[in-house]
């Protein structure tokens, strides 16, 4: 096993690479527990879960609102939790995510911690002290920041996982070799049929890996000032796709990656031998790399983009495998790369 800390203003966090998702008591500070988890997880682990109350959730981001929080808040008072209480969170982004608002808000806020059983909720979501909930269309748009005491990253759990949500996992560790790691990429391209074995070894590293950059970016800066927004590498054009052709996550950022690695070609920031490098990574990691979709459509979703400002878009360019850096782009810019598509 192998643990990392984030030292945030909201907090301190540990995270445990390879640790199990049954020694998870030992790491719990209170007598008093809750476990937050969702049907599919429960009916999978429930057998290695502590005796506890345990609140379950169904799936699906459109669960992830205000209503399923009020539920859980009652849940909560009809078994007495009170701010002695610890609450876990046990599953993926979803569950992380309305775990720690949860957690941050139920009587001024309670202390928590994760159990993170997907691939992108290890490499990605659990990690970072980012909650919240969607509203009114809007992803993400209630929510705080509050870092979770530890979060346990269990590679076995993967072992049941469906692919294609191992494959959103790999749409992220991806990302982060590119923003911040080439040698992650070189081992990404040596490795990856082991990693579609889920190989325990390979696994493990990319998570350890993708974990160590996101949070010396998250201890730069944690609430998301400049350093974090590079983290957003391939999300602008990623989030349009999801939004558009109904894509999942880590795959319409595969995408989103490309004609983000296309734009820094263009700008004369990295040659054109990277965007085929980035190309070939992402189809070995079976991982889309375009995509037929509505470009009015496209450009409507951007122009939704939460971080907008004004007509310019913090946009993530590339200035070399491995170095990425941000840049204001017009939305005229992007219409006409739009266009180009
Ligand atoms: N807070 C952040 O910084 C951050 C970052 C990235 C993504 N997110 C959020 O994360 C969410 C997506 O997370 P996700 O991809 O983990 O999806 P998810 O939580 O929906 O999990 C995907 C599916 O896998 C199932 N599952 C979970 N663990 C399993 C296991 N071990 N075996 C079998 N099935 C299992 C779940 O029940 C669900 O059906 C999004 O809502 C996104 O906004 C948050
Ligand atoms: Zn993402």
């Amino acid at each position: 096993m192998k643990s990392l800390e984030i030292n945030g203003i909201t907090g301190n966090s540990k995270i445990l690479v390879g640790e199990k998702l049954q020694n998870l008591k030992k790491y719990i500070p209170a007598d008093k527990f809750v476990i937050i988890t969702d049907c599919n997880v429960n009916k999978l682990y429930r057998k290695d879960l502590p005796v506890c109350d345990i609140i379950e959730i169904t799936t699906g981001e459109q669960i992830k609102n205000l209503d399923t929080v009020q539920s859980i808040y009652s849940k909560l008072m009809d078994v007495e939790a009170d701010r002695s209480t610890f609450i876990i969170g046990i599953g993926g982004g979803i569950v992380c995510d309305i775990t720690g608002f949860v957690a941050s808000t139920y009587m001024r806020g309670v202390r928590f911690g994760f159990v993170s059983s997907t691939l992108l909720s290890q490499v990605d979501a659990s990690v970072g002290g980012k909650n919240g909930v969607n509203f009114h269309g809007y992803k993400n748009i209630i929510g705080n920041f509050n870092q979770p005491e530890f979060v346990i990253c269990d590679i076995s759990l993967l072992n049941t996982l469906p692919q294609k949500e191992v494959l959103c996992g790999f749409g992220e560790i991806a990302k982060h070799a590119f923003l911040g790691d080439s040698s992650l990429c070189d081992f990404l391209e040596k490795n990856y049929q082991k990693a579609h074995a889920l190989d325990e070894e390979v696994i493990s590293r990319l998570v350890y890996d993708s974990v160590v950059i996101k949070s010396t970016i998250v201890n730069l800066d944690e609430k998301e000032k400049g350093e974090r927004k590079k983290l957003n590498f391939g999300h602008t054009f990623g989030h349009a796709v999801e939004k558009t052709t109904g894509m999942l996550h880590g795959q319409a950022i595969s995408v989103g990656m490309v004609v983000a690695a296309k734009l820094s070609h263009q700008k004369g920031l990295i040659p054109h031998q990277d965007v085929i490098r980035i190309e070939e990574l992402l189809k070995n990691l079976r991982l889309p790399v375009t995509v037929m979709t509505n470009k009015n459509k496209m450009l409507d979703a951007i122009k939704k983009d939460k971080k907008r400002k004004g007509m310019d878009i913090d946009f993530v360019l590339l200035n070399g495998i491995g170095n990425a850096v941000i840049e204001k782009i017009s939305i005229k810019e992007l219409e006409a790369i739009i266009a180009d598509m």
